[in-house]
């Protein structure tokens, strides 16, 4: 087991390289619960079975305010207190949810995850986004507060479905993409199902992934400027999501390739480097068109928390590896979405 910190402005954050779940006990300062979902609890519950677990149901459609208040009142019955460590063993809805809860319990108590999902141990685990939807509206409601530690057991992930594998590397090409020319070209050569394949290339490939967005975070924790990089394909990706109850990565997988003909039109990226883009998709078997309803999805776009007066903060390309944040009108986006998408 290997520890490395990311130095974030609010809170440092431990990670835990190579760490068997065993083993995370013993590094814990006091009494700890664990919050799943109920797959996980299915496939390594033997490995919970010494600590007390609160289980969600498995789904995007749990990550509400009515399971936020179902988990705060086991809590109390199980006796939380301020000394207790909550934490998140499971994906992107565990991370999100637990860490939302740690933070508003009692006022905020400590709290880790336990990243199980491509997605949680690349992008959801890192860098102190928790929350909650909000009927249509994604992460509608949440909190900045910085987990004080991140788990990585790769073993875990031998359970996780082949569609989540797809999920998950959505999010990986998004940092190729945004940050890191060299990525996308090894993206290119290789497949999930080598990474699958293999525990120590997969490793490489999530602590690649993990410190990029762990270093995009600690030079803008709370999102003024350098983060929202990150959001590349999430803004129409978000909206698509939750009206077509798309899995997050065929979502985030169509909202880039939106995202990049947006980029066409205004920031000059250039067509070829589109076409990569879309074959890159497609080999990793994510969806790169929708014929959804503009007019629900601007709808929904004009609620976005990344709406400012009139304009959205776009994420677009100038080349791969390069992005920028570009506002844009609401009724120029109004426009291309009818005349580019
Ligand atoms: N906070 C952030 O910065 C941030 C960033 C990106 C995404 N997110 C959020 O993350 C969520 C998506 O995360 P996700 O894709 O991990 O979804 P998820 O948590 O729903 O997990 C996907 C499915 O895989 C199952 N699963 C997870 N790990 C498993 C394992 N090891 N073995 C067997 N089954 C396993 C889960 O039970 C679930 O059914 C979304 O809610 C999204 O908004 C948050």
């Amino acid at each position: 087991m290997q520890t490395t910190v990311y130095p974030f402005p609010s809170a440092a954050c431990t990670v835990y390289h190579d760490a068997p779940l065993s083993a995370l006990k013993a590094t814990l300062p006091g009494r700890a619960i664990v919050v799943t979902d109920q797959h996980l609890m299915d496939a390594h519950g033997d490995q919970l079975s010494d600590w007390p677990c609160i289980i969600i149901p498995p789904g995007e459609q749990y990550k509400t305010q009515a399971t936020v208040d179902d988990i705060i009142e086991q809590l109390i019955a199980k006796g939380a207190d301020r000394q207790t460590t909550l934490i998140g063993v499971g994906g992107g809805v565990v991370t999100d949810i637990t860490g939302y809860v740690a933070s508003i319990y009692m006022r905020g108590i400590r709290f880790g995850f336990v990243p199980t999902s491509i997605l949680a141990m690349v992008d959801a685990a890192i860098g102190g986004k928790n929350g909650v939807d909000v009927g249509l509206y994604k992460n509608m409601v949440g909190t900045f507060r910085q987990p004080g530690f991140l788990w990585y057991d790769m073993a875990l992930l031998q359970t996780l479905p082949d569609a989540e594998w797809i999920n998950g590397f959505a999010e990986v090409i998004k940092h190729a993409c945004i940050k890191d020319a060299d990525l996308f070209a090894w993206l290119e050569q290789h497949h999930w199902a080598d990474c699958k394949a293999d525990a120590a290339l997969c490793a490489e490939l999530v602590r690649r992934n993990s410190d990029i967005k762990a270093a995009v975070v600690v030079n803008d924790e709370r999102e003024q400027g350098e983060r929202k990089l990150l959001n590349f394909g999430h803004t129409i990706g978000h909206a698509v999501e939750n009206l077509y109850q798309l899995p997050h990565g065929h979502a985030i997988s169509i909202g880039m390739v939106a995202a990049c003909k947006l980029s066409e039109e205004i920031s000059g990226f250039a067509s070829v480097e589109k076409e990569r883009m879309v074959q890159l998709l497609q080999r990793y078997g994510l969806p790169t068109h929708l014929a959804f309803d503009k007019a629900q999805v601007m709808d929904i776009l004009l609620k976005d928390k990344k709406k400012v007066n009139q304009t959205i903060h776009f994420i677009l390309l100038q080349a791969i590896g390069q992005s920028q944040v570009v506002p844009i009108g609401t009724a120029q986006l109004a426009d291309l979405l009818e005349q580019v998408l």
